[in-house]
């Protein structure tokens, strides 16, 4: 098992990718710690993990926006499962609205989460891992959509990406010293709740674009959680000691163009 012995920290982790990654990292025998600001997901989350794994996991209410929040998750971490050496900061939202129509309180939620969100998740797993000593791993969950546009209707969602891949890498040259990797995954479509939540805006998506985005995929699907989660894995593992301040895309091939037929399946 890569993780042995480790313990690692997962925000926004009672749904979609960060359940996913931390289940991954569970079956690696890390021990895990999810929190969510939906806190009742958070524990069930952490009790399911720790039943189907058997490691020890603790699960708890954070709200990624409020400094106070995140230093309580990475001290209640340290002290129920007794150091912490990965972080991924993964907790994010996305708001659907045509550029041109986003309004100052859809950017500013958006920022706040997405963008300072990250930026005190990793600055608090920082100070707690160059405290300990012995170095870390830290996680931020970038997007396609922070390499280039992917809608029109996710202007302030792919700015927060771009804002997310810029802060990983000063992240990594500021923490390289203190043996600390900080690298960011940048997922392509990824079948999870946040699509749901834009289809309840009306006339933005619809269900119909789920079908068209496993079509623009040249691998021909969306990637579920534990495609992700392999990366996060990796990332964290020693595997990876040599790399840092780096945009890992996982996406199917989305990126490099949209396949010339429909996909095969
Ligand atoms: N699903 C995709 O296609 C996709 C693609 C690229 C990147 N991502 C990124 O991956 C991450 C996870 O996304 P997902 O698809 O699993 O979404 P999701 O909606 O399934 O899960 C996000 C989780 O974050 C939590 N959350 C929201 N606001 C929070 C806050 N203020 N504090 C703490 N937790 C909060 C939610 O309660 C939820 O459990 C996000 O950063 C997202 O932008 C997703």
């Amino acid at each position: 098992m890569r993780l042995e012995g480790k313990v690692a920290a997962v925000t926004g982790a009672a749904n979609g990718i960060g359940k996913g990654i931390a289940f991954a990292m569970a079956r690696e025998g890390a021990s895990v710690a999810i929190s969510d600001v939906d806190e009742a997901g958070a524990r069930a989350a952490a009790n399911e993990i720790a039943e189907e794994t058997g490691v020890r996991t603790l699960g708890m209410k954070c709200d990624v926006t409020a400094a106070t929040e995140i230093d309580a998750f990475v001290a209640d971490a340290v002290q129920k499962l007794g150091r912490l050496d990965i972080m991924v900061a993964n907790a994010g939202i996305a708001i659907g609205a045509r550029a041109i129509d986003t309004t100052p309180e859809q950017w500013d939620q958006t920022m706040a989460i997405n963008g300072r969100g990250v930026m005190l998740t990793d600055q608090a797993a920082a100070r707690q891992m160059i405290a300990q000593g012995g170095g870390g791993s830290i996680i931020d969950l970038a997007s396609i959509a922070a390499l280039n546009g992917i809608s029109p209707t996710l202007m302030a969602y792919c700015a927060s990406k771009g804002a997310v891949a810029q802060l990983t890498k000063c992240f990594a040259l500021d923490l390289a010293a203190d043996r600390i990797r900080v690298n960011a995954i940048a997922p392509g479509l990824v079948d999870t709740d946040i699509w749901g939540k834009m289809f309840q805006a009306p006339g933005i998506l619809d269900s119909g674009m789920r079908e068209q985005m496993a079509q623009s995929v040249p691998l021909g699907r969306m990637a579920g959680p534990e495609d992700i989660a392999r990366m996060a894995v990796f990332l964290s593992s020693d595997d990876s000691d040599y790399i840092t301040g780096q945009i890992h895309v996982v996406d199917g091939g989305r990126t490099i163009g949209l396949p010339s037929g429909p996909a095969r399946r």
